[in-house]
This record gives structure tokens, C-alpha cells and sequence, in this order.
């Protein structure tokens, strides 16, 4: 595995003005949250990322995008390449989340091209993965989400895969309030793991509807090595206490481990 300490990372999506996410990191900040035991990651919108890199300066907390291209520049209207997220002071991006899918057109094959590219260029591509309420509802979620984790690692050594991160949302869980048991979602995890050789080694991420009340006995599942997270990121408050849970601690200012 590349790291054992668990991931926390915040997928804002379509959140916070960057006068916003400043503000939001001022009081991060002031919160000082404890890293020593959590990799934690904040992927604010492409508009945002600049200020908020350079208002997180030394802190450990580390920067993300939503989203690329795979390209390094071209005639792309719209799009943003890895070159672009590098200079902005991005280490990770989130690849082929549900709503990019589901909204943008994203498809497997472009998933795949931006996995390499990412790669290329040292940026760490979590990789989203997960079964609509229809194939839940099925019962066909293994089969569905072994097969869209290994046409997106497709033709790929395991060497680079093991340098990715996998995220499993289950797309009904996402912003309902409807989470996977944790029993569930480390089966799904599992098969996940098992897709693809070099997944044995990488981090896997649960995502959907995570809150700092849940996060603890997700990841002590031991195949959820930390967590995607909507809705409970956008307060620092609550993004704190998602690091605190996630590394063991039950409340900020308690001993530490
Ligand atoms: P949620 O979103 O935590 O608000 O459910 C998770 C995600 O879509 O990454």
C-alpha cells in the first residue's frame, strides 16, 4: 500500500467563491487541525484552487482538482490540463466522479486517458467508481463496480495502478443522507481490490453521505482506508472533526495518539 495513514479528502464540487474557500481556510487554520495520522486533501472549484494553495502555505493539508483534461494544452475550450493543476499547486485529482458521468459525458475512456496523465505528471488521480440505485436495487453492484474499476485501469502496469486511489460511491448514497454499511461497503471495497492487479496496494476510499459521526467505523473496515467527502466538508468545523475521527481521535484537544 502507498501509505497506511487513512485519506480524508474533501470534494467541494460546485462550492465557494474563492473569497469563500479563503475564508474557510483561514479557519482551518485557526482550528489547527492534527495530520500526524490522516492524509488530508482539499479539492475546491478550478477558480478557487490558486488562493486556496496559497492560503494552506505550509499547513499539511494538501490541494486537489475535481476534475482535468488529459492534455497537456490544445483546443480544448473549456478544460483544464495537468500542467495547469500542477503550477496551481495541485497533487491529487478526483477522476470520473458519478455527477461528471452523469452531467459531463465522462466515459471510461477518457477516464483512462486521465488517469495516465495524471500520472505522468506526479498528480495522484482518485479514481471514482460506483452502482446506480437501479443496479443496487439488482443486486448486481460487485459485478457492475469490478467492471467500470477495470476499464478505467485499462491496459495499465501494476505498478501505476498502485499509485492511484480508488473512491467507491455508491451513487444512491451521494448527498442522501443514505449511507452504505460499513459491513457492504468494505465487500464492494474488497472486490474492488481484487479487480485490477496493483489495487492490493493502493488506498480505497468510501464516498456517500460520510459525516464525522460515520467516518470512524468506516474506516475501521479493513478495506476503507479513508473517505470521499461532500456535504460534511464545506464547514471547517466538521472537516476537522472528519480528520480527528478518521485518524482515532473522538474530539479535537483530546489526548493525542
Ligand atoms: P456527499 O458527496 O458526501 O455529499 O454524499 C460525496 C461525493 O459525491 O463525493
Amino acid at each position: 500500500m502507498t501509505s497506511t495513514k487513512p485519506l480524508v479528502v474533501a470534494n467541494w464540487k460546485m462550492h465557494k467563491t474563492a473569497f469563500e474557500a479563503i475564508a474557510f481556510v483561514r479557519e482551518l487554520l485557526t482550528l489547527d487541525p492534527d495530520c500526524r495520522h490522516v492524509d488530508a486533501v482539499i479539492c475546491p472549484p478550478f477558480t478557487a484552487l490558486a488562493a486556496v494553495h496559497d492560503a494552506l502555505g505550509v499547513s499539511p493539508v494538501e490541494l486537489g482538482a475535481q476534475t482535468m483534461w488529459y492534455a497537456d494544452s490544445g483546443a480544448f475550450t473549456g478544460e483544464i490540463s495537468p500542467r495547469m493543476l500542477l503550477e496551481s499547486g495541485v497533487r491529487w485529482v478526483v477522476l470520473g466522479h458519478s455527477e461528471r458521468r452523469q452531467y459531463c459525458g465522462e466515459v471510461d475512456e477518457t477516464i483512462n486517458r486521465k488517469i495516465r496523465a495524471a500520472l505522468a505528471h506526479g498528480i495522484t488521480p482518485i479514481v471514482a467508481v460506483g452502482d446506480t440505485p437501479s443496479e443496487h436495487a439488482a443486486g448486481i453492484t460487485l459485478d457492475r463496480v469490478a467492471e467500470q474499476t477495470r476499464a478505467a485501469f485499462d491496459g495499465m502496469i501494476a505498478d501505476e495502478v498502485a499509485r492511484c486511489v480508488v473512491a467507491y460511491e455508491p451513487i444512491w448514497a451521494i448527498g442522501s443522507g443514505q449511507i452504505d454499511s460499513p459491513e457492504d461497503a468494505n465487500a464492494v471495497m474488497r472486490e474492488i481490490r481484487g479487480a485490477v492487479p496493483g489495487l492490493d496496494r493502493t488506498r480505497i476510499l468510501y464516498g456517500g453521505s460520510v459525516e464525522p459521526a460515520s467516518i470512524r467505523r468506516l474506516v475501521a473496515q479493513p478495506n476503507i482506508d479513508g473517505a470521499l467527502v461532500g456535504g460534511a466538508s464545506l464547514e471547517a468545523s466538521s472537516f476537522v472533526a472528519l480528520l480527528d475521527e478518521a485518524q482515532g481521535r473522538a474530539l479535537s484537544g483530546q489526548a493525542s495518539m
